[in-house]
């Protein structure tokens, strides 16, 4: 896989599988453009990827209509086009039908997990056609069951998912291919950010290691191998698809979950 010359446009790649993402295709000389709303996380990534790639920093915060604008206005004077856009920045928390508060959480979720990918995508659309680019969406597993406390995550990825399909069948006849990953429980700092104490958030990774057919956790580096393939010339005949890294999980489901 030679990511040589190639544009690659990746959000929330300060933290977790954005930055995985981001080294990973450093790796392979892609010239990078990395967006995070967090300034230093995004240093931290930036100084990994600086050795082998042409990194364009942007700070951004991708709830703000002007902002995605200005983050595929930039990528294209630095680097001319775009040739590969990786949806990834997420936020999570947990929302469920009896919270006196889910409207507000909800809108919350929406606007970054499902919003912001279809206005960075849309704006992205014209560079994508001109390059026969693709897009790859980092979903979840939790779009396609439930669990207690999720229903706005849940709802947020579900509809990632479906937003996948529909932008791969319009886009197909460009030449630009629309695919998902859809993880199953990592380690990165999602559910800190969320509020949840650290010894709660281990004792749940515990929890889903042992209830993983393969018995393990899931390494960003691992959805940022997916990612790659779907952006290479390997998987040019695969478009509208979900590509689950998740260990088996989605083969039993949490046992917990009743
Ligand atoms: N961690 C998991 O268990 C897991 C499982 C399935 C799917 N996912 C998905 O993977 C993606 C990456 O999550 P992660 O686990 O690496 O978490 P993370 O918190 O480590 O990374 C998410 C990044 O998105 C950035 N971000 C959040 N809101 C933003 C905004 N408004 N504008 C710009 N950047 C913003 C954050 O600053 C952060 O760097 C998310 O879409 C998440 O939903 C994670």
């Amino acid at each position: 896989m030679s990511f040589v010359n190639k544009v690659v446009l990746i959000t929330g790649a300060g933290s977790g599988i954005g930055a995985a993402t981001a080294i990973a295709f450093a790796k392979q000389s892609a010239k990078l453009s990395l967006v995070d709303i967090i300034e230093e996380e995004l240093n931290n990534t930036i100084e990994v990827c600086k050795n082998g790639s042409e990194v364009l920093k942007i700070v951004a915060d991708l709830t703000r209509d002007y902002e995605v604008k200005r983050i595929v206005s930039d990528t294209i004077k630095k680097f001319g086009k775009i040739d590969v856009l990786v949806n990834c920045a997420g936020i999570y928390f947990p929302a469920g039908i009896l919270d006196d508060k889910l409207i507000d959480k909800f809108d919350k979720i929406i606007a970054v997990n499902l919003r912001s990918v279809v206005a960075l995508t849309n704006n992205a659309v014209p560079a994508l056609i001109e390059s026969k680019g693709c897009v790859i969406n980092v979903c979840s597993i939790l779009a396609k069951f439930t669990t207690k406390q999720n229903l706005a995550y849940s709802i947020s990825k579900a509809a990632v998912l479906h937003f996948t399909k529909c932008a791969a069948l319009e886009l197909a006849e460009k030449g630009v291919r629309v695919n998902s990953v859809s993880p199953g429980v990592l380690k990165t700092k999602l559910q800190i950010r969320a509020g949840i104490s650290e010894s709660q958030v281990n004792a749940g990774l515990d929890f889903v290691a042992n209830s993983t057919p393969l018995k393990k956790l899931i390494e960003p580096q691992e959805v940022a191998d997916v990612i790659l393939f779907l952006s290479s010339d390997n998987a040019r005949s695969i478009t509208g698809s979900d590509y689950e890294v998740d260990g088996g999980l989605l083969l039993s489901g949490l046992p917990s979950n009743n």
